[in-house]
């Protein structure tokens, strides 16, 4: 006979009268005037078993077991007595009359609960027993969702001429603006690899092969600072073609999608996706990863305040690198002054220097008297009835304004319009995806007066737009895509630069000098000569995709193994340190540390 013939979250009144075999850890024990009743537990959930002290040896053994030991039980299903079934539980119909128990193994008092209070634990503790935490019938559904996910994106790419195929996880830096994690090498002392901030160049590599379709599950390694949706190490779903246009590429990554929610979640995604320029999403969300479903948008008013005595708005209002916003809130005159003082202090963690407004009291029948401001003395008439018309904002409402900075207002303002969302209950709609389409090339950073790639410095520029790369570089367009989730970024890519000369100007821009380039990226330039196709392509953050379709906060939720904040893994304690002789073969030495 098999060790065991059901799960036990799996049976239900059909079984009744049937002898079974079950295997599980023991959930909760409970006595009851002479009878024993066990919560068995496996994936699949929970089952009743119920021992009778008319079996004396077998009874006496149960009464020995304990929460998170390993049973084998023999059984007869049977309805449980009327009155006793217990609806909450997928099984609570029946029970297993238990007919022979085997103990298959102990369990210590675990240091945390299997079940919904675990949450309780910190989670340094969840972390250092993740087999435990993972026991936990909501990590395995996340994890086994996240199986499911894979499933679905490998099905859909196989049948689309896609090939997995892998690539080095020793390998030489990958630029993808984080630092490396670095790999010394033995035999080549004082040299080191560097684990792969992504597959981007063997992936290019493979068109030019001539692979034409490719796909890879891969792992990247990231030494950046670290949050809910930053890991160091994570998984990207890779992907890269030769010979589409990146309309006929998104069309094709969008049904991939569509596919997924449909297969994993039941739900229908947009057809197609829309999509959204970079200086739009600037403009109107102030973020290029806007959540579509926050029904507020930034409004410029730089114009109607470039001559008002206030200098907080005249100033960003006539500075060509300034801006001043206004975002209307339907119905957030009733906002407490409490509140507002709370959300002045959350935009100051974006560099804000206040959070002006106008709460709209009686603007139709009062008009300027009808309105409550700290800055309403330094509004002349024209002003308000500027703001007032194109903000469309009515009585009730409240009118938020940022001026500073560009950079600062979109940060502040943007973070603001998703906070009062979320805090508001303002979210329509489930799943909004957006496409970001025509980004920059290049940032400049300002502090180290260079250029930077916004993405990586493979992305194609627009054909057209070659010539502002001599001209205007910061005025020149990409054919970049990144794919927004509900404000998470869950995809980035782009047309590829096929042709040498195009990537050796690029190279140039981004200060890396000929041979500085020959030498990190030879082999790259080098492959260009030999009739590279046209190609691009894209990576999606598998962790962030799993985290948003599971509903939960971090990816750390759904990844088994995860790192914590600093970096670490409290489960196995790496990183360690190491035996002497191990970093004298490396021909390392560690400096004397603080
Ligand atoms: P990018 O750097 O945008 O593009 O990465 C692609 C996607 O990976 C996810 N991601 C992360 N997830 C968890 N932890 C991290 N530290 C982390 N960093 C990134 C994001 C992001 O959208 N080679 C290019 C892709 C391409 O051009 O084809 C690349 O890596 O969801
Ligand atoms: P002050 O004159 O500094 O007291 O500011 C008057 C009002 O303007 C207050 O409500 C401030 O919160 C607001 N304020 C100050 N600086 C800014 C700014 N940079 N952007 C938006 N509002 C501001």
């Amino acid at each position: 006979m098999n060790m065991r013939n059901y799960y036990c979250g799996d049976l239900n009144g059909s079984h009744s009268g049937e002898e079974v075999g079950l295997c599980g850890w023991v959930h909760r024990r409970r006595d009851h005037g002479g009878v024993i009743f066990v919560d068995l537990r496996d994936r699949e959930g929970l089952v009743q078993v119920v021992f009778d002290p008319d079996r004396p040896e077998m009874f006496r053994l149960a009464e020995q077991i304990r929460s998170e030991y390993v049973l084998q039980v023999r059984g007869r299903v049977r309805p449980r007595p009327e009155g006793t079934e217990n609806r909450d539980l997928a099984t609570g119909e029946i029970e297993v009359l238990a007919l022979a128990l085997e103990v298959l193994n102990t369990s210590d008092t675990p240091p945390i609960r299997i079940d919904e209070y675990a949450g309780d634990a910190s989670e340094e503790v969840r972390l250092r027993y993740r087999y435990l935490d993972l026991r936990r019938p909501e990590m395995q559904q996340r994890l086994r969702t996240r199986g499911r996910v894979t499933g679905a994106l490998r099905r859909f790419l196989d049948g689309h001429g896609f090939s997995d195929l892998e690539t080095p996880i020793l390998t030489r830096s990958t630029p993808e603006g984080a630092r490396d994690y670095l790999v010394p090498s033995r035999t080549h002392p004082g040299r080191f690899f560097a684990l792969p901030q992504s597959p981007q160049l063997f992936k290019q590599l493979l068109m030019m092969s001539g692979l034409d379709r490719y796909y890879q599950i891969a792992r990247c390694f990231r030494d950046e600072d670290l949050r809910a949706d930053r890991q160091p190490e994570f998984t990207q779903l890779d992907i890269e073609v030769s010979f589409m246009t990146e309309d006929e590429f998104m069309a094709l990554m969008e049904a991939m999608l569509r596919e997924l929610f449909g297969t994993v979640l039941d739900t229908e995604l947009p057809d197609p996706f829309p999509r959204i320029t970079y200086s739009e999403a600037m403009r109107r969300y102030g973020s290029d990863r806007p959540d579509l479903r926050v029904p507020l948008e930034l409004i410029d008013v730089a114009d109607l305040l470039q001559e008002v005595d206030f200098k907080v708005f005249a100033g960003p209002a006539r500075d060509p690198a300034g801006r001043v916003a206004a975002m209307r809130l339907p119905r957030g005159g009733a906002l407490s002054r409490k509140e507002i003082d709370a959300y002045t202090e959350y935009v100051g963690i974006y560099g804000a220097k206040g959070l002006a407004y106008i709460k709209v009291n009686q603007w139709a029948a009062k008009g300027r008297e009808g309105l409550q401001s700290p800055i309403l003395k330094f509004l002349p008439d024209a002003a308000v009835a500027g703001i007032m018309a194109r903000t469309g904002a009515a009585d009730g409402d409240l009118i938020f304004f940022g001026a500073d900075q560009a950079k600062v207002v979109n940060e502040s303002i943007g973070a603001l319009r998703v906070r009062l969302g979320r805090d508001l209950g303002l979210l329509a709609g489930d799943w909004r995806p957006l496409w970001v389409v025509d980004f920059p090339l290049f940032e400049r950073d300002e502090q180290a007066g260079r250029w930077v790639a916004l993405h990586h410095p493979f992305t194609a520029p627009k054909e057209d737009q070659l010539g502002l790369l001599a001209s205007d570089p910061g005025a020149c367009r990409s054919r970049a895509y990144d794919l927004v989730l509900n404000g998470t970024e869950i995809g980035g890519g782009s047309i590829r630069i096929h042709r040498e000369a195009v990537q050796r100007q690029i190279f140039k821009l981004l200060d890396i000098s000929d041979e500085t380039a020959d030498e990190r990226f030879g082999f790259l330039l080098q492959a260009l000569k030999f009739g590279c196709p046209p190609h691009g392509g894209i990576a999606f953050g598998l962790d962030r995709l799993v985290m948003l379709m599971t509903g939960v906060g971090s990816i750390r939720d759904v990844i088994a193994f995860p790192k914590t904040q600093t970096a670490t893994c409290p489960l196995t304690s790496a990183p360690t340190a190491v035996d002497p002789a191990q970093l004298h073969e490396l021909a390392l030495r560690v400096r004397a540390l603080p």
